[in-house]
C-alpha cells in the first residue's frame, strides 16, 4: 500500500489492484474534496512532491490532476500551482453531502455505494414547479403545458387503454410500438432530413433515458466524450455516470471548436453536440463546422450524439439539415424528445441508431427498463399520424415566437443597463450577457429573492473563464408575466448595485 501524508489525511493507492494508479488516485482526491478534507481553493503539493511521496511515477500524478481538472474540480492558478476549483462543478452537479458520504460510510456493515452511483447520485437536478397553469418567470425548459389540447389526449390515451385485444398489454413494445417508431422516422425525416428507417428508431423514456443508453453503450470508463462548454448538464450527468472522461470543448458564433476539440483529444470516442440550438447559448452550429465534424469524426472514428432537443422552434434563418442526415459514414446517432413539444412527464423520447447498431440498442433497452407504456406510445403514434402533433407545434411556435420577442424588448427596455440579450434563431429560452466581471450566481440570487427564476450560465462550463451571464426561458411565460418579471428583476438588479455592462 502506497501512502503520502498529506493533510488531508492519507491517500491510499494499491500497486496490487486492477484499477490503474492514476484512477486510485483520481478516485481518491475527487472524495478528498467532496467530502470537505480538501476545501475550495486549497492548495495541492506539487506533482513532483505528491509523486515522490506516493512513490510513484509523476505522469500518475498529472493523469490524475489533467481528469479532475477536465471535469472542474481543480484549477491551474498562476502562482499558486494546482489548487481546489473555487467554485466546484458541485455546484451545477449540486452534490448532496450526505449522499457523498455513503460511500466512506457503509449503509449497511460491510457494503458501500460503487463510484458511478456516486457520480449519479450527485446530479441533483431542481424541477421549479409551475405557477397557476404556467411556468415561472425565467423558468427554462417548459412548453406552455396549459396551451396542451388535453381533451384530445385524454380521448387519444382513453381509447388505447382500453385496446387490450391489442398487442399494448405484453411486453412486445420493446425497441418501439411499430407505428410510432414509423411515425417518428417520417417526422423526422421530413422537418429535419433525417434518412432512417423506423427500424433505426428506438423509443426511449424521454431524451435523458436516450443519452444514459447511448453512453453505456458505445463508451467504456474512461473513454474520452467530448462535451460543448458551455453545456447541458443532463449529458454530463449521463457521460459521468458511464465513467466517461469529459473533454470540454469550447463552443463560439459558429457552434463547436473542432479544431480545439482536436487539440484537446485526437481521438474521442464520443462527440455531444446540440447543433439546432446549442444549449445554452443558442446558437446554431455552421455548415461548414457540421461538415468539419463529421469529417473529423469519420476520420478519428468517433461517434457523434445529436441531440436535437428543441430544433422544431426556429423563428428566424433557415434551419440547417441535421448532422445525422448530412453524414455519409454512419457516425451518427441522432437524438430527440416530446418532452418540449408535448409535455415533459410524458416521458417519450428517441434515438435514431446507425444500422450496425440496431441489434445492440434494441436487445440492450430491455435491460435498462427505459421503455415508455405501450398505451402512451400508441397515443403518441395516433396524435401524430392524426395530425394533431404538426398543428399544435406550428399553434405553440407561434405563441413562443411573441413570448421571445416580448422578452427580448423586455431586456432593452428593462434590464438593458445590466443585460444583453442573444436570442439565436430558435428555441423556447436564451441567454443574455452580463458585464464580464459581474457574478452571474449571485445575480441568480438577487433574482431569486425577487422570487424570479433564473440560471447562471457559467454553472453549465467547465472552464477556467466561463461565460457570465443568465439563461431565461420564455415558453411556458404568458406575456403579461415576462413583462412584470423583468421589471421586478431591474429593481432588484437596481438596488444591489449590480455591475453595468455601459
Ligand atoms: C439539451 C437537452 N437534452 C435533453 C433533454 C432531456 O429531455 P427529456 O425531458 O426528454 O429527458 C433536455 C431537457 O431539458 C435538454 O434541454
Amino acid at each position: 500500500m502506497l501512502r503520502s501524508p498529506l493533510p488531508l489525511g492519507t491517500l491510499d493507492l494499491d500497486p496490487d489492484a486492477e484499477a490503474p494508479l492514476y484512477r486510485q488516485l483520481y478516485d481518491s482526491l475527487r472524495s478528498a474534496i467532496l467530502d470537505g478534507r480538501l476545501a475550495a481553493g486549497a492548495r495541492l503539493p506539487s506533482s513532483r512532491l505528491l509523486a515522490s511521496d506516493l512513490s510513484v511515477g509523476r505522469n500518475t500524478v498529472l493523469a490524475a490532476f489533467e481528469q479532475l481538472t477536465a471535469e472542474g474540480y481543480l484549477e491551474a492558478v498562476v502562482g499558486a500551482g494546482t489548487c481546489v476549483a473555487k467554485s466546484l462543478p458541485d455546484d451545477l452537479l449540486e452534490i448532496a453531502k450526505d449522499k457523498v458520504s455513503a460511500r466512506a460510510k457503509p449503509v449497511v456493515a460491510g457494503t458501500t455505494i460503487s463510484a458511478r452511483g456516486l457520480a449519479l447520485a450527485s446530479v441533483k437536478r431542481v424541477a421549479v414547479p409551475y405557477e397557476r397553469g404556467h411556468g415561472r418567470a425565467f423558468q427554462h425548459g417548459l412548453p406552455a403545458i396549459d396551451l396542451f389540447p388535453m381533451t384530445l389526449w385524454s380521448r387519444l390515451l382513453a381509447r388505447r387503454a382500453r385496446d387490450h385485444a391489442g398487442s399494448l398489454f405484453g411486453y412486445e413494445t420493446g425497441a418501439g410500438f411499430r407505428p410510432l417508431q414509423e411515425a417518428i422516422a417520417a417526422h423526422a425525416g421530413a422537418a429535419r432530413g433525417v434518412v432512417c428507417t423506423p427500424d433505426q428508431v428506438i423509443v426511449t423514456t424521454g431524451a435523458q433515458a436516450a443519452l444514459t443508453l447511448a453512453a453505456q453503450m458505445v463508451t467504456d470508463p474512461g473513454d474520452e466524450v467530448w462535451i460543448e462548454d458551455p453545456g447541458y448538464l443532463g449529458a454530463r450527468g449521463a457521460f459521468l455516470g458511464a465513467g466517461a472522461k469529459l473533454v470540454p470543448v469550447p463552443v463560439d458564433a459558429e457552434g463547436i471548436d473542432v479544431d480545439e476539440g482536436r487539440k484537446r483529444a485526437a481521438k474521442p470516442k464520443l462527440i455531444y453536440v446540440t447543433p439546432s440550438h446549442q444549449y445554452p447559448l443558442g446558437v446554431t452550429l455552421s455548415l461548414q463546422r457540421r461538415l468539419a465534424l463529421l469529417d473529423f469524426a469519420r476520420s478519428a472514428n468517433s461517434w457523434i450524439l445529436e441531440d436535437d432537443y428543441d430544433s422544431e422552434y426556429r423563428y428566424t434563418g433557415r434551419p440547417l439539415a441535421s448532422l445525422q442526415g448530412l453524414d455519409r459514414s454512419g457516425h451518427v446517432l441522432y437524438m430527440g424528445t416530446f418532452a418540449k413539444t408535448l409535455f415533459p412527464a410524458l416521458r417519450i423520447g428517441y434515438l435514431i441508431v446507425p444500422d450496425g447498431l440496431i441489434e445492440a440498442f434494441r436487445t440492450a433497452i430491455r435491460l435498462t427498463g427505459h421503455i415508455p407504456p405501450a398505451s402512451m406510445q400508441a397515443a403518441l403514434a395516433d396524435f401524430m399520424t392524426e395530425g394533431h402533433y404538426g398543428t399544435h407545434v406550428r399553434r405553440m411556435r407561434g405563441v413562443y415566437a411573441t413570448r421571445r420577442d416580448t422578452l427580448i424588448a423586455a431586456i432593452e427596455t428593462e434590464l438593458g443597463e445590466w443585460l444583453e440579450a442573444s436570442p439565436g434563431d430558435g428555441g423556447m429560452q436564451m441567454a443574455a450577457y452580463l458585464h464580464p466581471d459581474a457574478d452571474d450566481k449571485h445575480a441568480v440570487s438577487i433574482a431569486a429573492r425577487a422570487d424570479i427564476h433564473l440560471s447562471a450560465l457559467s454553472t453549465y462550463s467547465l472552464a477556467p473563464k466561463p461565460p457570465k451571464g443568465l439563461y431565461l426561458g420564455f415558453s411556458a411565460i404568458p406575456e403579461a408575466q415576462i413583462k412584470r418579471a423583468a421589471k421586478r428583476l431591474a429593481d432588484a438588479f437596481q438596488s444591489a448595485k449590480l455591475p453595468s455592462r455601459r
